[in-house]
């Protein structure tokens, strides 16, 4: 973790400023599914702002849909991206599911094209991203989606914003059954249990994940630019947990 205390993380995650209007990105996959979900029953966000190129198939009174196809050329997206406080983006891909250029371009390019809007139109939001375990933003690593996680890492913390919240999980486990993106997703989906018990910093519940990074971003924790590793996002986790029981 860059920079903070990580007992500060569970104690400040409520919306400082009164609810928020929330921006999430990717929500008809399995992390920004689970996100829309905690969003809209958080009394701490007004509104959500669901932008894909596919439709959620999902109907709430917060809830604000908007379809959009081609991320290369967010410019379209200017005034939905105006006077909204926070956004939680997850869309991305795997490395095997696309060619290697477009891994990039979705993984990069995408994400720093949507940036750039946001910034002209929300300057002050706070920007959760979903990176992954591994992301290398000095562009050095052998692999490429390291690379190009980093890529858009580094570019989301010299956009300007004033709250950026990079997570770079390692496994995340799916809680509800869904088709693989590889064969290697599959094997580790099976092994779970026995993986969980051995290494247990290195998996996270897509569900825990999702409302950890709509918690983060309507909390406006300090400081600005924080990498929250897989062992940080647990923290997190775990002090919500026990924030709860008591
Ligand atoms: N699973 C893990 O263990 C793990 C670990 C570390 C990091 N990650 C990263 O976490 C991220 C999200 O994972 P996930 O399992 O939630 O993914 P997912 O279920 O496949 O969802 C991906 C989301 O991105 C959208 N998307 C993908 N390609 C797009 C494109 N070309 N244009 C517009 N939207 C596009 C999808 O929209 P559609 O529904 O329209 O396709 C969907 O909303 C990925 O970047 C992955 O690499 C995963």
């Amino acid at each position: 973790m860059t920079t903070t205390n990580q007992a500060d993380l569970g104690s400040s995650m409520s919306a400082p400023n009164g609810p928020r209007r929330l921006v999430i990105v990717g929500a008809t996959g399995m992390v920004g599914g689970y996100a829309l979900r905690f969003a809209l029953d958080n009394s701490a966000v007004k509104s959500v702002t669901s932008i894909g190129r596919k439709k959620i198939g999902v109907t709430h009174p917060k809830l604000e849909e908007v379809l959009h196809q081609d991320f290369a050329d967010c410019s379209p997206l200017v005034d939905v991206l105006s006077a909204q406080d926070a956004v939680v983006y997850c869309l991305g891909t795997y490395t095997g599911s696309v060619s290697e250029e477009q891994l990039r371009v979705v993984t990069a390019d995408y994400t720093i094209e949507f940036a750039r809007v946001l910034h002209g139109s929300s300057p002050n939001a706070a920007f959760s991203f979903l990176s992954g375990n591994g992301a290398d933003p000095t562009g050095r690593s052998r692999l490429a989606f390291a690379r190009y996680k980093g890529q858009a890492e580094k570019a989301l913390l010299e956009a300007g914003f004033p709250h950026v919240y990079i997570f770079r999980p390692a496994y995340i486990y799916p809680v509800e059954p869904r088709k693989e993106p590889n064969l290697s997703y599959q094997l580790l989906r099976a092994v779970y249990p026995v993986f969980r018990m051995l290494f247990p910093n290195q998996v996270i519940r897509a569900d825990d994940l999702g409302r950890a990074m709509v918690d983060i971003a309507i909390g406006e924790v300090e400081p600005r630019a924080l990498v929250l590793e897989n062992r940080d996002i647990s923290v997190i986790v775990e002090s919500r947990s026990r924030y709860i029981a008591i």
